[in-house]
């Protein structure tokens, strides 16, 4: 009875020890994205959409991942995001503009799509360089026309607990939302991304659309959105409901703010030993420093 009952917990252990540390599965080839265009790789490195350092490999993009809709653990996320079914899908452009619309994923595809190749820096000290596919938000905004009251870009993930099973759970405030300054999205270095390694984005990553904002904390870049609002005030953001002391509407990349509770001077690139040196604004000051002119960037944190 005894030896049962062990064996049945030590069986009850290994699955659960396996359910919360599955090992990497091979991402399955996903659509191809044809008719990407790429900056020349000098023009592209001055301006910020593409940086020289190494890739990290695509195993480790899609098997090291936060989407708290499927699940709290990093390695479980694509197990628990397989077969997630993004069609149809459409993203409302709505608010302070003078043409809303509703976007399906097909009209999004559209956009020209281009290569972006970024750092990602979460906010818990670990790194990537990741090449994107997508669009500049920009171009979705200039369609709708947003109106000389809109301040402030307020975005929405799918709120589907039967495709999202996280969901119906309480660790977060459900949808999941995120917000920028209307100067912050209009920025040629936000992008909309469909794509990531020259194919569609897998589910884990955000598919079938998330947002990109390569010089803020990765939780600002906002995964499967179905929602873009136009705003005059700033939108309330997940992270900040959760502990507002913590994570700020802001959350630009900075070596110099540390977080209550860990520096943020150095991260660990995925992939490599050690830790290296955080860079203000991710590395891309000489693009982005302008939009925070006269700022005081620890009270906004
Ligand atoms: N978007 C949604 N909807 N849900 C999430 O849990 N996690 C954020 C962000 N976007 C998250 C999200 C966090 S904390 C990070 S670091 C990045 O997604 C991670 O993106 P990646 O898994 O593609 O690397």
């Amino acid at each position: 009875m005894q030896a049962a009952l062990l064996a049945g917990t030590a069986a009850a252990s290994t699955l659960l020890y396996r359910r919360l540390n599955p090992p990497p599965i091979e991402q399955p080839a996903g659509q191809k994205l044809t008719e990407v265009t790429a900056a020349s790789k000098t023009e592209a490195l001055k301006s910020g959409f593409a940086v020289d350092d190494k890739l990290t490999p695509l195993q480790s993009i899609t098997n090291y991942n936060n989407f708290y809709e499927f699940s709290t653990s990093k390695s479980g996320v694509a197990y628990a995001s397989e077969g997630f079914v993004t069609r149809p899908w459409a993203v409302s452009v709505e608010g302070l503009v003078n043409k809303p619309r509703v976007f399906d994923l097909d009209e999004l595809l559209k956009f020209e799509l281009e290569e972006r190749i970024y750092r990602l820096r979460c906010v818990e000290g670990w790194s990537m360089v990741i090449p994107w596919i997508g669009f500049p938000l920009n171009k979705l905004l200039e369609k709708v026309e947003p109106n000389s009251q809109a301040r402030y870009v307020a975005f929405q993930t799918l709120l589907d607990p039967k495709r999202m099973p996280n969901q119906s759970t309480g660790i977060l405030d459900w949808p999941y939302v995120e917000g920028l300054r209307l100067d912050e999205a209009m920025h040629p270095l936000t992008i909309m991304a469909t794509g990531m390694y020259g194919e569609v984005l897998p589910p884990q990553d955000g598919a079938p659309i998330r947002l990109v904002v390569p010089w803020k904390y990765g939780f600002k870049s906002i995964k499967s959105v179905v929602k873009i609002s136009l705003l005059a005030e700033e939108p309330p953001t997940t992270w900040n409901i959760q502990a507002s002391d913590e994570y700020g509407f802001y959350s630009n990349v900075n070596p110099n703010v540390p977080h209550p509770r860990w520096s943020q001077a150095t991260e660990q690139r995925i992939g490599e030993y050690g830790r290296r040196k955080t860079l203000l604004f991710n590395g891309y000051a000489d693009q982005v420093a302008k939009l925070y002119e006269g700022m005081d960037l620890v009270r906004n944190y």
